[in-house]
């Protein structure tokens, strides 16, 4: 077992902290919402440390990139931003590059070689070491930390968030499930959880900190448990909706397997608890199921999804398909149209199938040709894309409560919330005649939809 104790003692932290004050931190995120908030973490520990941070990487003097591993062609972005990178080492040549994250856990000592570029190398379980090796690389030294940790869940460590209406919470970290095609089991080590009472502590600072919707994060929230009192993951919900009323809640990602009775009926219970779940499927097909040791039929996941809808008729779900899976037939693929065309999901991300170095699914082979995965991704991309339109047209006419996130990119004339089903509504910003608008960022407003696309609604306010 793998206990973390404190690397530095307070007075020595304190003596870096000043060493680095005016630092620039440039930090750039890759992968999942978890990695998302693990970034805020690492900048909530480096800021303690003295570093300010930056948008701009010409301005750091400190670079990390937070990288992910899912499938092989998010690696390869990184090593191509490295190439980038490597212009900003030469007109500074103090500059520190350093690698965070799942593909860091990965590859491990093999990044350090990188174009002669990348100094430190840390593992999504050793952010508290962060600092310590960004100043042993100042000073010249290349850095590694990639252990995993069976108890780390950075509990105390205040994640530094960007000001806005929606905050990341992790609740827990890593994955048991060891699905035979998925890499996270070996990049994020073990499943651990929060605790319950400092999960809503954290809830409710945010509500009070202005923040106006939270997503709780973990690979697998459903099986969340808070090991001292026994709470479940529908007990943890409960809690968070129950402290802060007008806190909009949300969470990912659900594991069919564990979607139990009293979540779903927990979600139905609290209005504040958003109507949205994404539920992968990965397969329509029992068989690729078994090989991808998901653990549950397509029968039990019609019968998940028949629960939610009696409980929550109108929930909003999506899932993530993988299509090209080690003997994956056109039966298979067949299957796994079949199962969209029933579910109907409001969306789905759909990938090619990407062998991993180390799983279970990588000693299967990748035998499907790359043009027919191809081919069966590019199918079930039009048949969502399809199906995801004709929801959303019968969304015209309807009214939704919207939380108003701001301008949209496309036009600042229009602004953009999104529903509690988690769609993006775009709709005009009305001004009066004094050019003020009587609603804010934060605000709920209700819009009534007139137009809509397969991912977008358009209305105005009534
Ligand atoms: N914990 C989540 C998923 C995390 S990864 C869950 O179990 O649902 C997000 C998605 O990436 C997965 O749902 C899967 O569809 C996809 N994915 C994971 N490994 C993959 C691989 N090797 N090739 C292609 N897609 C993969
Ligand atoms: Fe990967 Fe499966 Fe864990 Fe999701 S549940 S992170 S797909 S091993
Ligand atoms: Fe990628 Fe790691 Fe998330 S592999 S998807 S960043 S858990």
């Amino acid at each position: 077992m793998n206990i973390e104790i404190p690397i530095l003692n307070e007075s020595q932290e304190q003596a870096i902290a000043e060493q680095q004050l005016g630092r620039k931190l440039y930090v750039e995120t890759y992968g999942c919402q978890m990695n998302v908030n693990d970034s805020e973490i690492v900048q909530g520990v480096m800021h303690k440390h003295g570093y300010e941070m930056t948008e701009k990487p010409d301005d750091a003097d400190v670079i990390l990139l937070n990288t992910c591993a899912i499938r092989d062609n998010a690696e390869r972005k990184i090593h191509e931003r490295l190439t980038h990178l490597k212009y900003y080492k030469k007109r500074n040549k103090d500059l520190v590059v350093g690698l965070l994250g799942c593909m860091a856990e990965r590859l491990r000592g093999d990044l350090l070689g990188e174009k002669n570029l990348v100094d430190l190398v840390v593992g999504p379980d050793e952010y508290r070491r962060v600092p310590e090796l960004v100043e042993n690389a100042l000073a010249g030294d290349q850095g590694i930390a990639v252990k995993l940790s069976r108890v780390e869940t950075y509990d105390d460590i205040i994640p530094l968030r960007t000001e806005g209406i929606a905050a990341w919470v992790s609740i827990m970290r890593g994955c048991d499930k060891f699905c035979t095609f998925c890499v996270v089991p070996f990049t994020r080590g073990r499943e651990r959880s929060r605790a319950l009472d400092s999960v809503v502590d954290e809830v409710r600072q945010l509500w009070d900190n202005g923040f106006k919707e939270v997503t709780l994060l973990g690979q697998n929230v459903n099986s969340y448990n808070d090991e001292e009192s026994g709470y479940d993951f529908a007990d943890l919900l409960a809690a968070c909706a129950k402290a802060v009323p007008a806190m909009r809640i949300r969470y990912t990602t659900s594991h069919p397997y564990d979607m139990s009775d009293k979540l779903i009926e927990t979600m139905a219970t609290y209005d504040n608890i958003c109507k949205y779940i994404h539920l992968p499927v990965q397969s329509g097909s029992d068989r690729i199921l078994k090989l991808m040791n998901r653990h549950y039929s397509v029968e039990h996941y019609l019968e998940r999804i028949a629960k939610i809808r009696e409980y929550m008729p109108n929930c909003a779900l999506s899932t993530d398909i993988i299509v090209g899976f080690c003997t994956e037939t056109d039966e298979d693929h067949a299957l796994t149209m079949e199962l969209m065309k029933q579910v109907r999901y409001d969306g789905a991300y759909m990938f090619n199938y990407s062998p991993r170095e180390n799983t279970k699914a990588w000693k299967m082979g990748d035998d499907v040709p790359l043009d027919i995965k191809t081919a069966r991704l590019n199918e079930i991309i039009a048949l969502q894309n399809k199906i995801s339109d004709e929801i959303n047209k019968s969304e015209i006419g309807k009214t939704f409560s919207v939380l108003v996130e701001g301008p949209s990119k496309r036009n600042p004339q229009e602004w953009q919330g999104r529903t509690d089903t988690n769609k993006v509504v775009i709709f005009p910003h009305d001004l009066d005649e004094q050019q003020q608008s009587d609603y804010v960022i934060g605000d709920c407003i209700n819009v009534i939809v007139q137009r809509s696309s397969s991912a977008t609604l358009f209305g105005v306010r009534v």
